[in-house]
């Protein structure tokens, strides 16, 4: 039988406590998701291969509900923000949301229809992501972006879709600012 519990997450770090797993996403692991190939190769040089995000969670298996947060740091390939892989859900009726703890950022959406949202993701903001859209988060500020996440224990994740062909928008910088833009690659 379980047992009720408080579990502490600090807003800042992102640390989960108790934390039941965790794992970190270096650039290297995220070759293909970037428009620049040749940017991200002079970054996982030049900054030895860095941690994109960090992901900590408390899932129990005999419960349906778990949650977690993702740690995100700043950094950019080429003018492309630091991302996640993005993911639907394999099991389809499941959402998911996303509460902003520190940072800001950009939650990408896309629909099995190809209908494209952006969701800003600042402190206080809780995202609710609907069952059947891809969701990426994008960290676009100068610090880490932490938000804690909530979903189904057995919602799984269907990354294929997303690498194979990108998604239908980027989240770049140009002169100095945060653009929404066509993804020139989609589908290729
Ligand atoms: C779980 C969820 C998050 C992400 C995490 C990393 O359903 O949406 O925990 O898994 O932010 O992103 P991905 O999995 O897309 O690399
Ligand atoms: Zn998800």
């Amino acid at each position: 039988m379980l047992f009720p519990e408080g579990v502490a997450i600090d807003g800042r770090t992102g640390a989960v406590k108790p934390e039941t797993g965790r794992y970190a996403k270096r650039l290297s692991e995220l070759r293909g998701l970037f428009q620049d190939g040749d940017a991200l190769e002079r970054v996982v040089a030049e900054k030895s291969d860095p941690i994109v995000y960090e992901v900590v969670d408390y899932r129990k298996k005999e419960s349906d509900l778990c949650f977690g947060t993702t740690i995100m740091s700043p950094g950019r390939v080429g003018n492309e923000y630091y991302m996640t892989r993005g993911h639907f859900h394999l099991r389809r009726e499941c959402g998911e949301a996303y509460y902003t703890q520190s940072g800001e950022g950009v939650l990408l959406l896309e629909s099995r229809t190809g209908e494209s949202r952006v969701v800003e993701m600042l402190p206080g903001v809780c995202a609710f992501i609907p069952p059947e859209w891809a969701h990426r988060s994008i960290n676009t500020g100068a610090d880490k972006l932490v938000f804690v996440w909530f979903c189904a224990t057995d919602a799984g994740h269907d990354y294929g879709e997303i690498l194979k062909r990108g998604m239908r928008k980027i989240i770049i910088e140009q002169d100095g600012r945060r653009v929404v833009a066509d993804n020139p690659n989609f589908g290729r």
